[in-house]
This record gives structure tokens, sequence and C-alpha cells, in this order.
């Protein structure tokens, strides 16, 4: 049948998914991405392949990779790849949407209350012998339960961040481009202007996908508007937050923290400014990273192959070739 390049080592069984469907596969074994001429090259003897978020595939790629007519990515964002110039070249692409929103808001959640209480300050400083007795004034923190969650961006991952909330007491606002009648209904959360939700929220939280209009929707005039107590979370992407101007925001103390498991780039240069704020937390980009969870990513993208590879329509398409490869 065909031949299916999976671009990292992954957990689950998709590999043994596409080689029991008759594929050959070759895979780079590396947690490493492969540098782009390396990727070049195994997208040009492929049929189909299994990339991650960090897998930039271009025009030229595809024009060198003849065979190739599906692009699965193993995530539920895809700005990896640009969908109509797939599209152009005639390949699928693919996504996993659904599989991964829980787990991802639960690491958001735990980003909010880990900045919130200063985890990751107070358990270091704990290992460094800093626990001398009992303190009322160490590593205060503020308060959750609660507060005011501000939600940007009330996809799939939003409305499961939401749905923790309400577990502690939160009132939620949310601003997306779609308005979500019965969720208010139900939930009683709240639709706000993105200008309202900024100056109103004790926490917000970012899960917008990064697009021409999303990129540094976090800018000076949005950190300026912030409460001075407020802390950021974001697992989206990096681009949605101009990094410079947080570090110029944080320094000024016009907002009270952020907690970034994406940034940008990815990874951030161990120098950057952010590292030497105290009241930053950055996390690896894994907000999706459960075992189950990614396994299921994996075993999604690998059916999403093979079912194009069969000839059939691949299930979480993100574009649709005019003309599709065969
Ligand atoms: C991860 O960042 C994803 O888009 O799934």
């Amino acid at each position: 049948m065909g031949r299916v390049f999976v671009s990292r080592a992954i957990p689950g069984h998709a590999p043994e998914l596409l080689a029991a469907a008759g594929h050959e596969v070759e895979q780079w074994p590396h947690d490493l991405p492969a540098p782009p001429d390396a990727l070049a090259e195994a997208l040009a003897r492929a049929d189909g392949a299994i990339t991650m978020v960090v897998d930039r595939v271009d025009a030229a790629m595809l024009a060198g990779a003849p065979r190739l007519r599906i692009l699965a990515n193993m995530a539920v964002g895809y700005d990896n790849v640009d969908p109509e110039v797939a599209a152009a070249a005639g390949v699928w692409l693919t996504n996993t949407p659904g599989v991964l929103a829980e787990t991802s808001a639960d690491f958001a959640f735990a980003l909010m209350l880990g900045l919130a209480r200063q985890l990751g300050r107070s358990e270091a400083d704990t290992r460094a012998g800093g626990w001398k007795t009992w303190t009322p004034t160490a590593f205060l923190g503020a308060d959750v339960h609660g507060a005011t969650l501000g939600i940007v961006g009330m996809g799939e991952i939003g409305e499961a961040m939401a749905r923790r909330a309400a577990g502690f007491d939160m009132r939620v606002l949310y601003a997306s481009r779609t308005r979500k009648p019965a969720l208010e209904a139900r939930h009683g959360y709240r639709w706000a202007s993105f200008e309202e939700l900024l100056a109103q929220s004790d926490f917000i939280s970012i899960h917008t996908p990064l697009t021409a209009e999303t990129r540094h929707m976090f800018g000076a005039p949005q950190f300026a508007l912030m409460k001075r107590e407020a802390m950021l979370i974001n697992t989206s992407r990096g681009g949605v937050i101009d990094q410079d101007a947080l570090v110029v925001a944080l320094r000024a103390g016009e907002l009270a923290g952020a907690a970034l498991d994406v940034t940008d780039p990815e990874p951030l240069p161990l120098g950057h400014p952010l590292f030497r704020l105290p009241n930053v937390v950055i996390t690896p980009h894994i907000a999706s990273a459960s075992l189950a969870t990614r396994s299921r990513m994996a075993e999604m993208a690998a059916a999403n192959v093979i079912a194009v590879l069969e000839g059939r329509d691949p299930y979480n398409p993100v574009n649709r070739p005019a003309r599709a490869r065969s």
C-alpha cells in the first residue's frame, strides 16, 4: 500500500495501526524534530505523514513530495501548515479535535492555580533549603476561588476550562468570535467584549488559535487595560502574545503574572528576559501531554492517514483539496 512518514517518536499504537492497514512506516525516531532538509526528504518519499506542530511544511516541500496525499497533524492546531497551500497542492490536512480538550483544560487550570499560589517558586525554594519555619507572610498568593475568569476563545478547550471554573465558584466571562447563548443560559457565563473582559478579569486564559487576526492580540494596549492584580494564562500559541510588550508590562506591574505553556519562539531561549521574572511560569508546550491523550491524538492521526490512503475522505479535515492526489 503506501509509505507513511511519522515525524517523531510518539506514544500509543499509531505505527502498528498503519502497519496493520498494510502501510510501510518510516519513523523519525528522536524527540528532537527532523531538520527541515530531512523532513523534506522524508516527505518526498511518502504517501502520507503524521506531523507535529513544530514541523513546518511549506509549498516548496509539498511540491517536492509528489506522492504525498495527506499531512495528519498530531495536534488540534495547524499553524505549521497553511491549509490552503496544502489544498492547492492536492494534499489533505487533518488535525485532532475533541480528544485533547479536557486534558488541555486540566493543564490550563493547573497553570492558573500554580501561578496564583506560587507553586513553582515555593517548591523550588523548599528544595533549596528555604523552608526554615512556618511564616504568615511566605509565598502569599491570590485566591482562585470566587475570582473572575476571562476566557478568550470559547471553543472546546475554553468550554472545558469554564466547566472547571464552576467548581471553584468563579464568575466566567468569555470573549469569542461566536457568541454561545445556550452556554450562557445553561451555566451563567457572560459574553463580554475583549476590552471589557480585559478590564474585569482576575485571571485570563487564552484558548484561541493563532491566525492573522489573533497574532499579538495581547500587546501593550491590552496589558494597560488589565487589572494590576490580574494573571494571564496561555496554552494556545505563543504568537497570540506580544512577548516584548509582556515583559515591559510585567516589569511595570501592569499585570501580576503570566503562565505560559507556549512561547514565541519555542523553545524560548534560556537568556530570554521572561525567565528572569519571578512572577512568570514557563512550561514546554505540554498542555495535552497525558499519556492517554497523546496516544489518542497519534491514533487519530493514523486513522486519518489510513482513510485517505484507502481513497476515503479523512475524519478530521481542515482543508479540502479541489483535486486530491490519488
Ligand atoms: C497543541 O498545541 C495542539 O495544537 O494540539
